[in-house]
């Protein structure tokens, strides 16, 4: 069986690097990697191909920095064309990116089946370009793993348990790379770090694109750091490019994007996570750590009825406030909630099973 696997933001790396493990790992499927782009800065792309091991992409695309649709429609050309010429049985596509959505439509019009990993996330919130993304891609993905319960309720909801697909619950890749790669924790180069700090990151276009809710983050990073603890903020390019058009000042520790191994260290020795990130709120779990997350709604709604993920919104007063009662508290998973690190094997043998049936 071959597959084509196509990645192009960071986020899909990580995913990517345990799958694609597992699958050198057994026999009868090859997998093709294809890399649209969409991130492109080293720190931002080959520093995850270097540090997790995941083989060099096959096809590489340029495609990135523009406005959506341009961006999704030059993808969707140039993949169409390297599915015709490699001619893959099956497609593999990673959460909810414009590379995401791009790969799944032009295999759903070559008639290539689809298979989605993160599916069924939903955050009920169509502003988001995400959300966008995921909808659609569920829709014409014959093969959708889903990482939560939630994620298969809500495919269910929309009537998925009719349709001629596999709805399969498999746990989280994000546990398997956090779980995997732990052991390669590294302290980032370079930069001296107090022994307390939160790390933030930030870079969610409803925040970043919103000169208001952005204003109000960095009023609250900026008090956070001055009066309570450091923050030690790794910021994403879209944000950097942001807070410098609009001439806001971040006074907290930032340093440029870190790679995966350093990204670990930094959430096994914090003392709490501040993030609009969708990975970085399970990564705090995964290490014990409590999440505040600077969003309205999350797809990640355990950890919320949990009560380890608070949602604060961009409110400046909120975030200050949820610091303050989280800071240093720790919690835990006794349910395995994202599956306990099985998820890529679940995957890879469900793809090989299907290559016999
Ligand atoms: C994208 C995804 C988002 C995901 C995030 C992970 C979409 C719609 N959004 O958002 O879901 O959470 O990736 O990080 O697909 N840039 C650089 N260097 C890079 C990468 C980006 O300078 O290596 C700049 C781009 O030029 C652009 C901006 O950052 O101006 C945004 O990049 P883009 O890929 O459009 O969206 P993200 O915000 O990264
Ligand atoms: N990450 C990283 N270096 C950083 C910031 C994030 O390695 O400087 C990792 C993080 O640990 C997580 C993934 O990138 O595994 C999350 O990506 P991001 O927040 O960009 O995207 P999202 O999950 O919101 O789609």
């Amino acid at each position: 069986m071959k597959i084509i696997t196509i990645i192009g933001a960071r986020p899909q790396f990580i995913k990517a690097s345990v799958i694609s493990h597992a699958i050198r790992k057994t026999s009868g499927i090859k997998e093709i990697m294809l890399h649209t782009g969409q991130h492109f800065d080293a720190n931002m792309s080959d520093i995850f191909f270097n540090q997790l091991g995941i083989p060099k992409p096959d096809i590489k695309l340029n495609i990135n920095s523009s406005s959506h649709g341009e961006m999704t429609g030059r993808m969707l050309a140039e993949i169409e064309q390297a599915l015709l010429s490699h001619k893959p049985d099956r497609v593999l596509v990673y959460g909810d990116t414009n590379s995401t959505l791009a790969g799944a439509l032009a295999a759903a019009k070559l008639h290539i089946p689809v298979a989605h990993v993160e599916a069924g996330l939903r955050s009920f919130n169509m502003q988001m370009p995400e959300e966008i993304n995921r909808i659609l891609t569920d829709q014409i993905s014959d093969l959708l793993f889903c990482p939560t319960d939630t994620a298969v309720k809500n495919l269910n909801n929309e009537g998925f348990a009719t349709k001629n697909v596999e709805v399969l619950k498999v746990g989280d890749v994000m546990q398997d790379a956090a779980l995997l790669f732990s052991k390669n924790a590294i302290a980032p180069p370079n930069i001296s770090l107090p022994e307390q700090f939160v790390l933030a990151t930030l870079h969610r276009a409803e925040n970043t694109d919103n000169p208001e809710r952005l204003a109000n983050i960095v009023l609250a990073l900026n008090q956070i750091h001055r009066e309570q603890v450091p923050v030690i903020l790794p910021l994403h390019p879209r944000t950097r490019k942001l807070i410098t058009q609009q001439g806001l000042k971040l006074n907290v520790r930032l340093v440029d994007p870190v790679g995966y191994f350093e990204m670990v260290w930094l959430l096994d020795k914090c003392q709490l996570v501040l993030t609009d990130s969708g990975g970085v709120q399970k990564e705090a779990f995964f290490f014990g750590k409590a999440c505040i997350t600077m969003r309205d709604q999350t797809e990640w709604v355990e950890l919320i009825e949990m009560g380890v993920n608070e949602l604060v919104g961009a409110d400046n007063l909120k975030i200050a406030d949820a610091v303050i009662r989280n800071i240093g508290r720790k919690v835990q998973d006794p349910h395995q909630l994202y599956g306990g690190g099985q998820a890529s094997l679940r995957i890879v043998q469900h793809l090989r099973e299907r290559i016999s049936s």
